[in-house]
Order: C-alpha cells, then structure tokens, then sequence
C-alpha cells in the first residue's frame, strides 16, 4: 500500500509521450508469439498488466525479451508453437490477458488453468467460457469465476451470433478460430474496440471486419512484424481531465492512439466544454496523433449519456465522473452495468469517492447521476483499482483541500510513469 496525498496544484504545462495502449500491448505480444518469426514492437507498455501477459506467454514457451526502452521482440514459432505450462497461469489484474489467453488455450492440445489476483479472481470468466464452448471448446469456470480449466476442445468453423458487448470476449473466439485453423463468422451485436481485428490484418491474416461482423477464414500463418504501438488514449484521458479542471493548463499529449472505436471519449468531454484538438498524422492500422488540451474559457457543462454510448467509453468513467463533478449542471450516464464487473466495482468507487468529495450523487440501478459543482476533496480510497486512483488523484489538484489516497501504487497496473509525468507537467 502507497498512500499520497496531493494538495491544490498550479497550471500543468508540458508534452508528454504516452506509453503504448494496453489494449493493443496484450495483443501484440500474443500474436506476435503466434506468428511466425521475430516481432518487434515499439513502446510496449511496461506495466503489470502487461507484464502478466509476458508471464503467461513466457510459461507457455514463448521467447520474449522486453528492452529498458520499451521494445519487445517476441520469437513466435507458429500458431500451433505453444508448449504444455507445467505452473498454473497467473493473470495478476489483467482481465484482458485472461479472457484473451483462454480463447488461445482453447485451441491447444493441452490442459491449462488460469488464476489471477483477488480482483481477478472475482471477475466474470462464464461470458467467455459459454461462447467458446459453443465454438467446440472445453472451458470450465469454478461457479463462473477463476481458476478457469482448460481442455483440450475440438473448435468448429461456422457462423456465431455474440451478444456480448465485449471486445475481450469477441477477441477471445477469434484468436481461438485462429489457432484451431477453423474459418469463424462472428455476428456481432453490440459495436466494441476492434485492434485485434486491426492487428491480424497487419499480421497478414486474411481477416475481413466491420464493427458488427467479422470473417476470418482458416488461417494457417502469421507473418511476423515490426511495429509502433500508439500512446494509451485511455490514459491520456487522464490528462484531458486535468487540463479541463486545472486553470491555466496547456497539455499536450504525443502520439496517442485515434482508434475511432476508443475515440467517442473526445467528443463527450469537448460537448462537456472541454478544449481538446486533435492532430491526426496517419491513418494506417492503428491511427495515433497529438492531443492538446487546453484550459477552458467557460465553465464545463453537463452531459447526459445514452445506454449505447456506454460500451465506447467503457473505461473511461473515473475521469468523466470527475469532469462531471466539476461540470456546472446535472450529468446522467446511463448503461453503466458492466462497470460493476471491471477491476473494482466501479460503479460503487465512483459513488463513495464523490460523496466523500462532497458531490451529490445518485445510483439508480446502472444509471449513474452527478450533480456537478460541489467537489471539495477529502480522504479516498483507490478500490485496488489503477483508474479509480488516477481520475481521484486528479480531482485533488484541482480543490483547495486536495485528496488523500489509500494506495497509489495501484496505478502501476497501467501507467507506471502517471506520478512522474505529473510531476513533469508541474515544473515551470
Ligand atoms: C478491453 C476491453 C474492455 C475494457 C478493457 C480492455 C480490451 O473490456 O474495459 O479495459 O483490451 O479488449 P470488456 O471487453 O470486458 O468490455
């Protein structure tokens, strides 16, 4: 346990390079374990997150190194390359490394079991056993949760309907057709971030995607890459709060990933009032450019959310349930059930800290309602969970009173260098 406390910060000024996406880091790594020869992918996250999945593919006899530089090559010997583990496979916090790594292990000819931390170890794994072994796997959950058993299967090609919003899951059935070498066509009903989809085109798989259906037919190689991971759009969202809260403050962030399914993010804080402009400077696989962020001349507003807008924003709740608490008005973000089911219950994180902040704030079933303009700061309380650390920490520059955490070492789950960029962007 890291406890910190910050008090009422000056203007943050400066240029950050963000560290790699998580999301696309997990994928990376594993399919360059799955293809064939040596990848090399630039601005890796080195995070714990990250790491657990190095870990895993580590155990499954996969060659890795990882550079101080952040550079991972990655010696993949072919999708059917993975040897026995002789250790059960610890996931750490990392829900994506689970749910994507079970849909691998599902095309194996050999029996795993996974298990993470306490958080993981609560977290669902049923939403991605149920459709694997609809696909022909043999996954089993204990009572839905870890340690997740998994058997040799026998994977099918066919058409699949999912109904699950996640892009973890829908991962997880086609990195499993992947390695089985069985043709998959997913229908997909709620809209989610598609790298994986981005990433096995640049792997050279003959993959054809749209945002509500994928077709992958047998694949039998990967080609093996060399790659430049855009910055963590979930964590320079971090920093358009900060920016939108801290007077005077001009932040730009570099290189950050565009994926126009991780995107939306941006156009609800700038309806918010926020001062975001974006630099685009390439459109390949997986777009990035520079985010600057600017202090605003008028107040924040409020905002009101559908359900549908939910599953693009997914991650990014702590920080616009902070905007919000600035914001002049009442916020309502609707659909937020799946935040109950991320790495805390989010939902009552988000509730408890902005109520111990002073904010008036409302939870009627999965509908979240804020009435900005009443944070104060106080103590807090990170939930062991990385995001809920960084949005709190980040309302307590901006109050007189600032913000006490219980851990921040939390954060290191996926932005090791949060503290130290904050500590860049304060130096004048
Ligand atoms: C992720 C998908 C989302 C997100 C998580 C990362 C991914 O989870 O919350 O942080 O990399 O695919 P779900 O798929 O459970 O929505």
């Amino acid at each position: 346990m890291r406890p910190l406390k910050v008090e009422q910060s000056a203007a943050l000024t400066g240029q950050l390079s963000m560290p790699g996406d998580k999301s696309i880091s997990h994928r990376c790594a594993i399919l360059g374990a799955l293809a064939f020869g040596q990848s090399t992918f630039h601005n890796f996250l080195k995070s714990e997150d990250t790491l657990a999945t190095l870990s895993v593919l580590s155990h499954l006899a996969v060659q890795l190194h990882l550079t101080n530089e952040n550079v991972l090559t990655v010696s993949g010997k072919g999708l059917k390359s993975l040897s026995p583990p002789v250790v059960q496979l610890d996931c750490c916090n990392a829900g994506t490394c689970a749910r994507l790594i079970t849909g691998v292990l599902a095309a194996q000819s050999f029996t795993s079991e996974l298990i993470g931390d306490a958080s993981l170890m609560q977290r669902p794994q049923q939403r991605v056993a149920d459709p694997l072994n609809a696909l022909g796997a043999n996954v089993k959950t204990a009572n839905g949760k870890m340690p997740v058993v998994i058997e040799p299967g026998s994977i099918k090609s066919g058409d699949f309907d999912l109904d699950s919003p996640s892009a973890q899951v829908k991962s997880a059935l086609i990195l499993a057709a992947l390695c089985a070498g069985k043709s998959l066509s997913l229908s997909v009903s709620t809209a989610s971030r598609d790298h994986t989809e981005r990433l096995l085109e640049v792997f050279g798989a003959p993959i054809k995607y749209s945002p509500h259906h994928v077709a992958l037919p047998p694949t039998t190689e990967l080609k093996a890459v060399n790659f430049t991971i855009p910055g963590d759009l979930s964590s320079c969202v971090f920093w358009c709060l900060a920016a939108s809260i801290i007077p005077g403050s001009h932040i730009i962030c570099q290189a950050v990933s565009l994926n126009p399914s991780r995107t939306h993010v941006f156009s609800v804080m700038k309806k918010m009032g926020a001062v975001i402009e974006i630099h685009s400077d390439n459109n390949v696989c997986e777009p990035a450019g520079d985010v600057h962020i600017y202090y605003p001349s008028e107040p924040l507003k409020s905002i009101e959310l559908k359900a549908d807008e939910a599953v693009s924003l997914i991650d990014e709740f702590p920080a616009l349930s902070v905007m919000a608490a600035f914001a002049q008005g009442t916020s309502i973000f609707r659909g937020l059930a799946e935040l109950r089911h991320k790495e805390s219950n989010r939902l009552d994180a988000i509730v408890q800290n902005l109520g111990k902040g002073g904010v008036s704030v409302e939870l009627n079933k999965d509908t979240l309602i804020i009435h900005g303009g009443g944070f104060v700061g106080g103590q807090m309380l990170s939930y062991g969970d990385h995001r809920i650390a960084m949005a709190f920490l980040i309302a307590g520059l901006a109050t007189e009173k600032g913000v006490s955490l219980d851990d921040v070492s939390v954060i290191d789950i996926s932005y090791p260098e949060f503290l130290s960029h904050l500590s860049t962007l304060s130096k004048k």
